[in-house]
């Protein structure tokens, strides 16, 4: 019988410090996630600076609550896999070298993994993947479509030219004097509005399937602009849902259009978006008129954890794939 591959994951990208065991890059162990938000959100999103000095702190507490979870033990561990990037430099340099530290403390291998490849692998930890599968990644820094042939290739075939799904979200919601992070707020309010503005889609270049969200962002601030120069009361409600309705019918309406053209088996969304009950909602109602099956993680896991970076690594590592103790953090990482 083929012995059970135990890895250790740590994540520190943005504003989460997280630490996970999950075995077999399906099975979790244990996932502790140490949020900042609280500290963030008085300054309406998050201070570099705070945040590195918070993983700091956090991370021998996170790591030891993370043990205390499970019988597992050291012995058992097979690597230890890190967020390399993409991320905030001070805030990855914290995962990396706590990481790098315990590799050579423990004399376990080190595997560096990209933050987007945990996204997509957190969908692991719920159903197996299908291959060819097509990645919906949403988050606050990201908007992509990622084609996966097999388990570790990522042919990105779009990308936002401009802000990420996510970071609109949290602009948007900021000009609506609405609390950080403002993604889950706008989905709130989405729900009970109505789509009386019609906000422009921005489909670029026929066949093309990246994004571009600014041209979103500025019409909704112009039309708040405007609203209060002529006196005219806008519903917050309904901002919030003619500006989801924008994006959920962009990222729908691409997702499709690439599913068919590369004939793929599985669609997987990831990322802190992916969240969105707007958008979950119209893709459930899309794919489910199509044989192509749909997997959108539990909403735990679609926002930053380890668990994913630990998915991501089990398969880097069954690949025989090793970072040396000269593991840097890069902050605008390449996934390939
Ligand atoms: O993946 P994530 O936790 O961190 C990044 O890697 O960026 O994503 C965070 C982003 C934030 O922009 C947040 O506003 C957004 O995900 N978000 C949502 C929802 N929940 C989180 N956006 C829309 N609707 C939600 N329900
Ligand atoms: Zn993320």
């Amino acid at each position: 019988m083929k012995k059970d591959t135990i890895i250790l994951g740590i994540e520190t990208s943005c504003d989460e410090t997280a630490v996970s065991i999950v075995r077999n890059g399906t099975e979790i162990i244990t996932n502790v996630v140490a949020s900042q938000i609280e500290s963030h959100k008085r300054f309406g999103g998050v201070v570099p600076e705070i945040a590195s000095r918070h993983h700091v702190e956090q991370m021998t507490v996170v790591l030891e609550e993370a043990f205390e979870n499970t019988d597992i033990t050291w012995d058992e561990v097979d690597a230890i896999a890190v967020t390399e990037g993409p991320g905030l430099v001070g805030a990855l340099l914290v995962g990396v070298n706590s990481a790098k530290a315990l590799s050579f403390a423990k004399q376990k291998p080190l595997v560096g993994v990209h933050h987007i490849a945990g996204h997509i692998y957190a969908n692991r930890l719920e159903k197996d993947f299908e291959f060819p599968l097509l990645a919906l990644i949403v988050s606050g820094g990201h908007t992509e479509l990622v084609l996966m042939r097999e388990h570790g290739s990522y042919e990105l075939i779009g990308e936002t030219r401009d802000d990420a799904a996510g970071e609109a979200y949290d602009k948007v919601a900021r000009m609506l004097n609405l609390p950080y992070p403002g993604g889950p707020h706008i989905d709130q309010l989405a729900a009970i509005g109505k789509e009386t503005i019609d906000f422009p889609r921005a489909w670029l270049e026929e066949g093309s399937y990246d994004f571009s969200f600014s041209g979103l962002k500025s019409a909704v601030i112009n039309k708040i602009h405007n609203a209060k120069q002529r006196g005219e009361i806008l519903k917050n409600e309904d901002i919030a849902a003619s500006f989801q309705a924008s994006v959920v019918e962009v990222l729908t309406t691409k997702t499709l259009e690439a599913a068919k053209e590369y004939n793929v088996s599985q669609i997987i969304v990831a990322g802190g978006v992916a969240a969105n009950k707007g958008l979950r909602k119209e893709l459930e109602a899309v794919f489910s008129e199509t044989d192509i099956p749909l997997l959108i993680p539990n909403i735990k896991l679609c926002t930053d954890n380890a668990a994913m970076i630990a998915a991501a690594g089990t398969i880097a590592f069954e690949q025989g794939r090793r970072s040396g103790l000269d593991l840097n953090a890069n902050a605008s990482l390449m996934l390939k």
